[in-house]
């Protein structure tokens, strides 16, 4: 762990959890001046939050209710409560799989990021890797931006990019997102938590010196 673990993130994520694992392994390792405060999940067996017990760190599955798509009321007050309980500074959101809608982007304004598996304003939505393949591209790759009411439409952080090779499949263009995706979430969150992001509208802009 860091000296400095006063940035308080709390990851949301409904899978595997290995953006997770790479936030928090860049947390260890001091690369990012911050702590998670908590891991929340809509899914209760989901990998993020075994991976997240694993490493002894507050982790909770709360039930997302009769939306397939989106919490519904009373789970949107749910998880509200329950990041503000830690005093969150900063959502990640880690492939949580539902879109969030008013009262919790008023609650948490300017302070949601999300990764998306594409050259965002590419291929929003689902299976993004599969729509570059099926569209033919030959660089892809992934994108972190803040969210707002829009789905994968909020403003760019950084990039980074894919190569689409001859011979790649859905799985094989996945996996090397995938991994570029665990290079780039956490160099983002590093420079938000030190304070390096200014947004200007749509333009997010790295502060020097
Ligand atoms: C990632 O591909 C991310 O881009 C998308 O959801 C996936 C989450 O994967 N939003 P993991 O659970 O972090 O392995």
């Amino acid at each position: 762990m860091t000296s400095d673990q006063s940035f308080r993130l709390g990851v949301l994520g409904s899978g595997r959890g290995s953006n997770f694992v790479a936030l928090a392994d860049a947390i260890t390792a001091g690369s990012i001046p911050a702590q998670i405060a908590t891991v929340l999940s809509d899914v209760a067996a989901a990998g993020i939050l075994e991976q997240a017990r694993q490493r002894q760190l507050p982790a909770q599955f709360i039930a997302p209710g009769k939306f397939r798509t989106k919490l519904d009321e009373e789970a949107e007050r749910a998880y509200v409560l329950a990041l503000q309980a830690a005093r969150v500074d900063l959502i990640v959101l880690a492939g949580f799989m539902r879109v969030l809608k008013g009262d919790f982007l008023r609650a948490f304004e300017g302070r949601i990021v999300n990764i998306h598996p594409s050259l965002l304003p590419s291929f929003p939505g689902l299976e993004a890797w599969k729509q570059a393949l099926d569209q033919g591209v030959k660089v892809t790759g992934c994108t972190v931006h803040f969210v707002d009411a829009g789905v994968d439409a909020g403003a760019i952080i950084d990039q980074q990019t894919v190569a689409v090779l001859d011979d790649d499949t859905a799985a094989t263009l996945h996996a090397r997102i995938h991994a570029a995706e665990h290079e780039l979430y956490p160099k983002c969150v590093a420079a938000i938590a030190r304070g390096e992001i200014l947004v200007q509208g749509r333009r997010v802009i790295r502060k020097v010196g």
